[in-house]
């Protein structure tokens, strides 16, 4: 239709004169390495931070998995998509998150905007981090409660909010991120979580970036309380796409949450199992995660390297920023590392605010010291020093 493909057309234009447009690059991944645009380069973009799609292990229970019970779902899990394998997934993530019960979802997105609406609702109140990824809002405005948002990491801001709006409403929920996609640092989750219990809150955290990565592999919840007592976090949601290397969603919880959510979020309702070797190919990871704290100690050293190498704060996860202003820029500076052999993405809004475009750097485990130490003397030499 005409006036449809007009539309379509002035939008991407303006998208273009901003330097917003973004489309799809073929890129074929090899370990840390990656092909793209006929280029071999060093992959500083991938949030596989264990390596752990590639693992053998992993690949092994995947094909076992679809030989025995082929590859679809064939249906959603309340029919009859609900494999065998998926019991032994959710008991795994809520053996390593240290909660009653776990709930697997399609992938994180859907985790999320299907948590939230199934607890939310009109005439409830949700307090969310400025930063928090695009699922949680997406849920948040689903649900159709009224949001208000809180400076970035800001507790006093979001308790003046409760103190302000509590009240008007019958439930309410605090969500952030555990580990923030684009910043790399980590929820003031302790204080969040005394904050929720003063005022009746309820506090979600995604840690789609914390899962195998800081707390032992365990997750956020665990980096500043010990393995026997985890911040108090009642809804743990995550993704099993990063640091596991799999794909999927989850929200690990009490139990009676666990089973609301199996019968009123509807996203898990109605939406296809996953396919079972993507199930299989998440326990074998996340056995090997509970097995190997000190691995996944690794992206974070890493990391660390890289952040010391550059004088910039101190890594607190396997995700560096390194901010430069316009998306002009940004793509610039992801145009030299590629000319040196690195794959790092611009990051550009609405991904993350207006004048904060980035460079964000990924680390995992098996990227080697030595190229961390060349990756940082070209980002201080060429696009530090700009
Ligand atoms: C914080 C956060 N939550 C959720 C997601 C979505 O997870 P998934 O890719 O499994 O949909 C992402 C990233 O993709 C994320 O960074």
């Amino acid at each position: 239709m005409r006036s449809l493909d007009d539309f379509a057309c002035g939008k991407l234009e303006a998208l273009e004169r901003a330097r917003l447009r973004r489309s799809p690059v073929v890129t074929a991944r090899d370990g840390i390495f990656v092909e793209r645009g006929g280029r071999r380069l060093l992959s500083f973009s991938c949030n596989d931070y264990l390596n752990l799609s590639g693992h053998p292990a992993v690949i092994k229970a995947a094909i076992t998995a679809a030989e025995r019970y082929g590859v679809g779902a064939g249906a959603s899990r309340l029919v009859t998509g609900n494999h065998p394998l998926y019991d032994e997934l959710e008991d795994a993530l809520a053996r390593l998150k240290g909660t009653e019960a776990a709930c697997v979802f399609g992938s994180g997105y859907l985790a999320n905007i299907g948590i939230i609406p199934a607890l939310m609702g009109d005439g409830d109140l949700i307090v969310l981090d400025e930063l928090s990824h695009a699922c949680i809002y997406a849920g948040a405005k689903l649900s159709g409660a009224s949001v208000h948002r809180y400076r970035h990491c800001d507790v006093g801001h979001a308790e003046a909010l409760l103190a302000e709006h509590r009240t008007a409403h019958a439930r309410a929920l605090i969500a952030t991120d555990g580990v923030f996609s684009m910043d790399g640092d980590i929820a003031p989750l302790n204080a969040l979580s005394q904050l929720g219990n003063r005022y009746d809150v309820w506090l979600l955290a995604d840690d789609a970036h914390g899962l195998g990565v800081v707390g032992g592999g365990r997750g956020s919840t665990f980096v500043n309380g010990s393995a026997r007592s985890p911040i108090d976090v009642p809804l743990q949601a995550g993704t099993l796409s990063k640091a596991v290397g799999a794909y999927g969603g989850y929200l690990c919880a009490s139990q009676a949450v666990i089973d609301l959510m199996r019968t009123r979020a509807r996203t898990f309702i109605y939406s296809t199992g996953l396919p079972p070797a993507i199930v299989a190919a998440a326990i074998a990871a996340l056995d090997l995660i509970e097995r190997d704290p000190a691995y996944a100690g690794e992206p974070l050293r890493k990391a660390r390297l890289f952040t010391r190498a550059l004088n910039l704060p101190e890594a607190q996860s396997a995700i560096v920023p390194v901010i430069v202003g316009d998306a002009g820029a940004a793509l610039a500076a992801s145009d030299i590392l590629r000319d040196n052999g690195f794959l790092v993405i611009a990051i550009r809004p609405p991904t993350v605010p207006t004048g904060t475009a980035r460079l964000r750097f990924a680390f995992t485990a098996l990227h080697e010291d030595g190229d961390i130490a060349r990756l940082a003397e070209i980002v201080r030499q060429q696009i530090l020093r700009r």
